[in-house]
């Protein structure tokens, strides 16, 4: 069986196509940076226009490359949410009029259990359940992955998400966008010993967290000094290190509390080597195995839509597909909606 991938939920436009044999055939990313880099975050009009203007290219160029016709797909998946609602419906549009045309099925993926099924795209078969670390722009939860399409909340932010803190955090110490990995790049600089910030909610029993106010701190900290290179390496290194030690405080939390004895880490987020670093530190510590995604597949990406896509065929458990966006849709509402 032979999946085409459509991932259009942010400033990524990802294609890629799965095979059941074979794995990856081929796969195809283009970035929008350039076009939202000047306004400093992403323009969700634009970004909708970008993906309507790239995905026919891409989707040419990735048939090219694994030697297919669209006559040997065997169904089109694409992310039908969460994300910007433009841009979620651009890949929704093209992967229902593909499909529909060469009468396969149009397969509805979440982009976080995309994410979270992207350890396990190089190979490793998945085997459930285990437990996850979402960690993106829009995403800092917990989640007890039971099985395919059933996933339980069991921690979330109350306020910021993790990498929305990151690109927060480098907007004010002059980062460019996007900022989260001009931070972690930056913070390799700094004083580790010079300033130490909070960990937040991690004096308090649960699994949710908190980042609005490490941000704050960041701020205010920085206000308070000359603002020069140092000064933002410093405290660039001072927040990645609460951030960090905050998320193994919680994973470490949640590995005892649910005795599961796998962990992934998924989501943009989950780039970061620091972090990579100190969960690989957690897990030997715990007796437990960390899944990591291939750096490539950590941000948004074709492959792991094809993949869920895959995986929903497989185990028959398809999305009602409907042409519709969910530009907010809970993980742990999936299970409901599976048909
Ligand atoms: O999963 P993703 O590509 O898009 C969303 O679904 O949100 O994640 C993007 C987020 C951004 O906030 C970006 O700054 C962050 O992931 N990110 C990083 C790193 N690479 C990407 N944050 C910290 N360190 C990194 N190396
Ligand atoms: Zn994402």
């Amino acid at each position: 069986m032979r999946v085409l991938g459509i991932e259009t939920s942010c400033d990524e436009t990802g294609v890629a196509i799965y095979d059941d044999d074979h794995g990856l055939l081929a796969e195809a990313l283009h970035s929008q940076i350039a076009v939202h880099a000047e306004y400093g975050g992403v323009v969700p009009e634009l970004a909708s226009r970008d993906h309507v203007r790239k995905l026919p290219q891409l989707i040419r160029h990735v048939l090219e490359e694994a030697h297919c016709t669209p006559g040997d797909l065997d169904a089109i998946a694409y992310t039908a949410g969460p994300g910007l609602v433009g841009a979620l419906l651009s890949g929704i549009c093209t992967a229902h009029a593909l499909a529909d045309a060469l009468r396969i099925p149009a397969l509805a993926v979440h982009h976080m259990e995309g994410h979270l099924l992207a350890p396990f795209l190089a190979g490793e078969p998945v085997s459930f359940p285990f437990l996850v670390l979402l960690v993106s722009g829009g995403h800092t939860q917990l989640v007890l992955a039971q099985a395919l399409g059933q996933y339980e909340l069991l921690g979330d932010t109350l306020d910021d998400a993790v990498g929305e803190a990151f690109d927060k955090t480098a907007k004010m110490l002059g980062l460019p966008y996007p900022g989260g990995p001009a931070l972690a790049k930056l913070a390799a600089e700094g004083d580790p010993q010079r300033w130490r910030f909070p960990r937040p909610m991690t004096d308090r029993p649960g699994l949710d967290f908190s980042f609005s106010g490490l941000k704050t701190f960041a701020l205010n900290t920085w206000q308070r000094c000359e603002q020069s290179r140092q000064d933002a390496a410093d405290i660039a290194c001072a927040f990645q290190q609460a951030v960090v030690d905050t998320l193994a405080i919680k994973c470490r939390r949640a590995l005892q509390e649910t005795r599961c004895r796998d962990l992934v880490i998924a989501g943009g987020v989950s780039a970061n080597q620091a972090l990579r670093q100190r969960l690989e530190s957690l897990c030997q510590q715990q007796g437990a195995r960390l899944h990591l995604p291939h750096p490539r597949w950590c941000t948004d990406n074709g492959a792991m839509i094809a993949y869920a896509g895959l995986l929903q065929l497989q185990q028959q458990r398809q999305v009602q597909s409907q042409p519709k966006a969910f530009p907010r849709w809970p993980l742990s509402a999936l299970s409901t909606i599976h048909s």
